[in-house]
């Protein structure tokens, strides 16, 4: 296999006060062009394990390796480069809106990085034209739909070049229109190559995507592997549920065991 993108070891985080440590020793590699899924109850870690990978968090210990090179490092001496890598949608994406209008707001990463009027235009009108905003240039972010507002900020992601997309609860509020929307988003980054990272609950939504599974627990990864084969393991004191069900009747579509 390629050298991975991260090499994360022994990752620790202790947050002033708290009793337990957040994230607990840690190891993780993710591989170009993969869409690792991580799965894991309420305060397992998901979040703050991406908020390290992103570089918005410093780790309290352990190593977080970035195509080799230590990520506090490359942070401090290529940070643009590395901002041109990565993209993150947040679990609340209109807490990422910059700009008065669609348009604005997906150019904002391409501006940032630098590039000519004329190149951010190009990348705006093809990061908007893959998640189909097009027609809303103009609206205010606030007015979008929840669905088009991850949409919105998966545009300014690919506006700005980003090939690793990390999406925190990309189903969090959304109806079923709106999951199938960011659903055939994933499913085209994905077929295009660029590295994905969902955590989410909802696996039933995107297992049939994932080329792997990991499952954290406590702030450790407690399994990680190919989907069936980690569901087929699964544990009950890890909190996630296995989504594999043949519901024939309303009455077996049951969440109770
Ligand atoms: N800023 C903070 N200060 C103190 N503790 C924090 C802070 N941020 C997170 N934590 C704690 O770290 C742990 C992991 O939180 P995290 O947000 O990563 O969980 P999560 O797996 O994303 O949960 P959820 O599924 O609810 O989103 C939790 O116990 C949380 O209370
Ligand atoms: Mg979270």
């Amino acid at each position: 296999m390629d050298n991975p993108l991260f090499t994360v070891r022994g990752l620790y985080k202790i947050f002033p006060g708290a009793n337990n440590a957040a994230l607990e020793g840690l190891d993780l590699d993710l591989y170009e062009g993969e869409c690792l899924l991580v799965a894991g109850s309420n305060g397992s870690g998901k979040t703050i394990l991406m908020r390290i990978l992103a570089g918005l968090l410093s780790p309290g210990g352990g190593t977080v390796l970035f195509r080799g090179e230590h990520l506090e490092k490359k942070l401090k001496s290529k940070h643009g480069e590395f901002r041109r890598e990565l993209g993150i949608v947040f679990q609340d994406p209109e807490t990422q809106f910059v700009g008065e209008t669609v348009e604005e707001d997906a150019a904002f990463g391409p501006v940032n990085l630098g590039l000519s009027a004329a190149k951010t235009a190009e990348r705006v009108q093809e990061g908007l034209e893959k998640t189909g905003l097009g027609g809303k240039r103009t609206c205010p972010p606030r007015h979008l739909s929840g669905g088009e507002k991850r949409r919105l900020a998966v545009a300014g992601i690919l506006a700005s070049g980003c090939g690793i997309i990390i999406m925190d609860e990309p189903f969090a509020n959304l109806d079923w229109p709106g999951v199938v929307q960011v659903l055939t988003i994933i499913r085209d980054l994905k077929q295009e190559g660029k590295t994905l990272v969902i955590l989410t609950h909802e696996l039933e939504k995107v297992l049939a995507l994932a080329d792997r599974l990991v499952i954290l627990h406590r702030g450790r990864i407690r399994d990680t592997g190919k989907p069936e084969e980690v569901l087929n393991r699964l544990r009950p004191e890890y909190g996630v549920r296995d989504p594999r069900q043949s519901y024939i009747s309303a009455k077996d579509c049951s969440w109770l065991s």
